[in-house]
């Protein structure tokens, strides 16, 4: 409840001059506390801004903060009459005739949701009501209740407060003709039960009980769809419409008449992991005791000792049963866990974690902000890395992702950058400047949309870096102190902002939606980054060290939780009778993706995945998640999205999230699933994948060392033909060689989702095609996407290798021996396999400077002239040979250095062709590519290979030499002496 102060001149001015006298006589109550978390005044970067939706003279009493996410929102802005679904189980409108009520008789199943849809029953208004906006108007408000007045020019008045959970509507006149309107055809019964104190009202939306619990009122019906009480009367006193839906429910109706409530005060204690909550209706006439307030499934699993009244409303959360009297009292188990994990990485998953973490961490960039929602998944993906390192030990990499993250995060500190942090004078609050005039800018952030999602990931990140820098955070403390502040304000005594924006605390969970379109029914879809703002509440206030913050949050976690479990997580099995959806067939979606006020479904606004819908409701994948993934659900979940996580055309990243929760069943399992991420979306990571998994309790090992990537120097065989692979002059990767000594040795490495494979004698990585119709090739000076490969132990030894990029195995074409990633399950083509051989660091080569060479085949001495530069193995002695001068090409890789041969009488350097196709001779003044040649000691002896054919120098028939033997034997071998 707010109570209007301030305001004095301006209403002075509207009301032509005549003092206001302000609502200041009202209890003041509320809660859920007394103390905000911050009353400071807005300083932000943006400075203040007011967005295009203000709000209506429905808070003409009252100066902001106002609620943006409130189940009667629609009564605020805009043209002031969206149909709101509320006061449960009421549905209803303000229009310049009065509030229009109603209580659906409609729960339909369509195949994908449940449907409870509003119904308009009766229109309960006063006579003489200007037709505008300004006769009807806020006179207070709390965490659930909101008080409105009607009044004319004439002094008459109608109030009433609107109490979710009551199933009576009470409306208080004051010198007024009361007028009923019908809103479903034709009035077609109404009588007096009791003359005075209670009558009947019958038309197609059903019936309806009337009772006047003060003051003398005459009803009569006026035409056909209109109860009035006489013209030239004024009323004074209270009615209340309750919906007869069976007729055993009039007894108990009839009882509980005569409390009526007024508003709610919320109080909580937190003892050790424990929290109590206390509400307490007033109640504005009658015996607080005789109150009677329908509850929902959800409060009903947390309600200590209910006394429970034989009386139910199906609504779309499930049946509303009656409690009496004035006072709950609501117990929640809290969150333990804040940053870490409860358990430690299994031993099993620690070297993997580690590199993973390392890799990661090393690529990690500064995310420049261009929004809050994209931006702040970005930056509290990597704050996950920080917490990550912290746990394992690797205390290095903590200061280098934190040092990123303030980076990142000191752009929203900087004057004149857009997009700006704002303060939202309208309302108050905190948001996206950019977006005042534009409800598609950052998800509708400055018309209150998602806030506590998007601020959610800020407040984690910036908890993160204070944990690990408490005087940057102090340095900060104001601008995220107000972050916490626009979503997570606990009381109503903070001057800026209103109560917990997003969060309901009858219906158990917040929604996402603001006052975008009318604040028409609310919604919200992502009940993970739900948990996830009110978490990272949790982490900023354990950063700040508050620790009435960290009860808070951790309340707000364990309700958000308990939400999103009720209504979000769909079970199949379940046999519970307090199940909110009884129809078996919705429960068989396993997921809802969107909760509305009135409806249900198994949909997104933005996606018809099932992966997309289940993941939606898990990520942003974090520690607190243990609570949240409950195995039953995970359960459902991985059969329901079977076919769509089988099929590789849909993506990694929603997949990534609902593997990771699976470990909440089965870690092993997940593991292996998760070993087949390749991509975990922008806001999950490998390690923080690995880390969920690894944390899960288990008996044995969680991560096996066979599905790990080699790493090392490897020689790469194709299995099929026996050839070793080598890496032509353009990079090209063929198995074309019979001898290991002549294949390629190869740098195999991990990278997360893989391995790298990278050429020692050009220096580059090897890439595939997306399209697998370009041979792989070494060619790519970093490794990114198209880089990443898989190697899969098979039993016998050998692998199968992916490319990562199209999920394709790589197949040796026959012939050509080239390698493309184009073979894959259904299109026929065969995936080779490949044997890998661990092959040694070639030791520095000892190639000596000068010497003759001889032919290992025929034991002749190498001649060329001036006269015939032709290389011949002719000569029987040394003393006739050529002496050649050989150097080491500088830059030439250590791994497969490069020579050139030169004649020390012609000065000539010895050349071949790029086809190996050509007799060898010392016919080129100034070496160039094809003058090139790797000198492999082998067996005592050496081999020549030309750089650019990849062959082997073999001698000929006729005593000459050419570059173009895959195989070793003596014809191939030399010594140079
Ligand atoms: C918002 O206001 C700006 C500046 O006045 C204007 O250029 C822009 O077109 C407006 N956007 C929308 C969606 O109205
Ligand atoms: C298999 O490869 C073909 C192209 O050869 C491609 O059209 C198809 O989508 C691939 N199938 C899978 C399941 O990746």
């Amino acid at each position: 409840m707010k109570v209007a102060v301030g305001l004095v001149v301006c209403l002075c001015l509207a009301a032509g001059g005549n003092a206001v006298k302000k609502p200041t006589g009202m209890r003041v109550l509320g809660g859920p506390s007394d103390n905000p978390i911050g009353t400071t005044p807005p300083n932000f970067p943006g400075g203040q801004i007011a967005n295009d939706a203000p709000p209506g003279p429905f808070f003409q009493d009252f100066r902001p903060p106002f609620p943006t996410d409130a189940w009667w929102s629609g009564f605020t802005v805009g043209n002031q009459d969206a149909t709101v679904a509320g006061p449960f189980p009421f549905q209803c409108a303000t229009t310049a005739n009065g509030l229009v009520m109603g209580l659906s008789d409609h729960r339909d199943f369509d195949g994908t949701s449940i449907k409870v849809n509003t119904q308009q029953d009766w229109t309960v208004g006063i006579a003489d009501l200007p037709n505008d906006l300004s006769h009807r108007k806020a006179t207070s408000w709390d965490t659930q209740t909101v008080c409105l007045q009607y009044f004319n020019n004439g002094g008459a008045t109608m109030d009433t407060c609107l109490v979710p959970g009551s199933p009576y509507m009470s409306f208080k006149f004051t010198n007024a003709q009361v007028v009923l309107t019908s809103n479903k055809d034709a009035i077609t019964d109404f009588q007096w039960v009791t003359p005075g104190t209670k009558a009947k009202v019958t038309h197609a939306g059903g019936t309806y009980i009337i009772y006047v619990t003060s003051g003398n009122l005459q009803l009569a019906q006026d035409g056909t769809t209109k109860l009035v009480s006489p013209p030239g009367f004024g009323f004074t006193g209270t009615i209340r419409l309750a919906k007869l839906k069976e007729a055993s429910q009039e007894a108990i109706l009839d009882t509980h008449s005569s409390a009526i409530p007024s508003g709610l005060d919320m109080r909580y204690t937190v003892a050790g992991d424990v929290s109590t909550q206390t509400w307490t209706w007033s109640v504005s006439e009658g015996n607080a005791a005789d109150l009677l307030i329908l509850s929902w499934p959800h409060h009903r699993r947390v309600l200590q000792n209910p006394n429970y009244v034989g009386i139910q409303y199906l609504t779309l959360k499930g049946q509303m049963k009656g409690v009496r009297g004035n006072t709950w009292t609501l117990r929640h188990e809290l969150p333990t866990i804040s940053w870490f994990a409860q358990n430690a990485p299994h031993a099993s998953c620690l070297s993997e974690l580690k590199k993973t973490l390392e890799a990661e961490v090393n690529k990690l960039e500064v995310m420049i902000p261009g929004d809050f929602y994209f931006w702040g998944g970005a930056f509290g993906r990597a704050s996950r890395l920080a917490l990550i390192a912290e746990h394992i030990g690797e205390t290095a990499l903590i200061n280098k992702v934190v040092d990123i993250l303030k980076q990142s995060v000191n752009y929203w500190f900087q004057p004149g950058r857009t997009p700006s942090a704002a303060f939202e004078t309208g309302w108050g609050g905190f948001i996206n400047k950019d977006g005042w005039n534009n409800t598609w800018v950052d998800f509708g952030n400055a018309y209150y949309n998602d806030h506590h999602f998007h601020y959610g990931y800020l407040l984690q990140g910036a908890g993160t870096i204070g944990k690990y820098d408490a005087a940057w955070l102090n340095e900060h403390m104001d601008f995220m102190v107000h972050v916490a502040r626009n979503v997570g304000n606990p009381s109503p005594n903070d001057p800026h902002y209103t109560v917990t924006r997003h969060f309901d605390f009858f219906a158990g969970h917040s929604w996402a939606s603001g006052i975008a379109n009318g604040a028409g029914p609310r919604d919200q879809e992502s009940s993970g980054e739900a948990i996830n703002g009110y978490y990272g509440l949790l982490l900023f206030a354990t950063a700040i060290n508050n620790q009435a913050l960290i009860d808070w949050s951790r309340l707000l976690v364990a309700m958000e939780i308990a939400g999103a479990q009720e209504y979000w997580h769909l079970y199949p099995k379940t046999t519970d009778p307090e199940n909110p959806y009884p129809e078996q067939a919705f429960r068989d979606l396993t997921t809802v993706g969107n909760v509305m006020d009135t409806q249900a479904g198994a949909w997104l606004f933005w996606g018809a995945e099932r992966i997309q819908i289940a993941a939606i409701q898990i990520l942003p994948l974090t520690p607190i998640g243990q609570y949240n993934y409950d195995r039953e659900r995970m359960e459902g979940v991985l059969e329901y999205c079977k076919v769509e996580l089988d099929d590789s055309r849909f993506g990694d990243d929603f997949k990534s999230v609902i593997y990771a929760a699976y470990a909440k069943v089965n870690p092993v399992q997940a593991y292996e699933y998760s070993s087949n991420l390749f991509d975990w979306g922008s806001g999950n990571s490998a390690s923080n994948q690995l880390y969920f998994v690894a944390t899960q309790p288990s008996t044995g090992d969680i991560c096996s060392a066979g599905s790990q990537t080699p790493e090392g120097l490897y020689n790469i065989q194709d299995v099929a033909t026996g050839q070793y692979v080598t890496v032509t002059a353009d990079g090209h990767l063929t198995a074309s060689t019979s001898a290991d000594v002549l294949g390629e040795k190869f740098i195999l490495a991990f990278t997360p989702g893989g391995g790298t494979i990278k050429s020692t004698s050009n220096n580059k990585f090897v890439t595939a095609g997306p399209d697998g119709t370009s041979a792989l090739t070494a060619a790519r000076d970093t490794a990114q996407s198209y880089e990443t490969f898989r190697w899969a132990a098979q039993g016998d030894g050998t692998h199968f290798l992916t490319a990562m990029v199209n999920r394709a195995y790589v197949t040796t074409v026959p012939g050509s021996g080239e390698m493309f990633n184009n073979a894959n399950a259904t299109n026929g083509v065969q995936a080779s396999r490949y044997r890998i051989t661990e092959t040694e660091e070639t030791s520095p080569i000892q190639v000596p400077a000068r010497g003759v060479l001889r032919s290992k085949q025929n034991n002749n001495y190498v001649v060329s002239t001036n006269g015939d530069p032709v290389l011949r193995a002719t000569a029987a002695g040394a003393g006739d040979a050529t002496t050649w001068a050989i150097a080491r090409l500088a830059g030439s890789p250590d791994n497969a250095p490069q020579f050139t041969i030169q004649n020390t009488a012609t000065n000539m350097y010895v050349t071949g062709n790029a086809d190996g196709t050509t007799v060898l001779a010392a016919t080129a003044p100034a070496p160039q590519a094809w003058e090139y040649f790797r000198i492999v000691p082998y067996q005592g002896s050496y081999i020549l290979i030309h750089a650019v054919s990849g062959h082997a120098v073999s001698l000929q028939g006729d005593n000459t030499l050419i570059d173009n033997s895959n195989s070793i034997d003596n014809g191939a071998l030399w010594d140079i002496v």
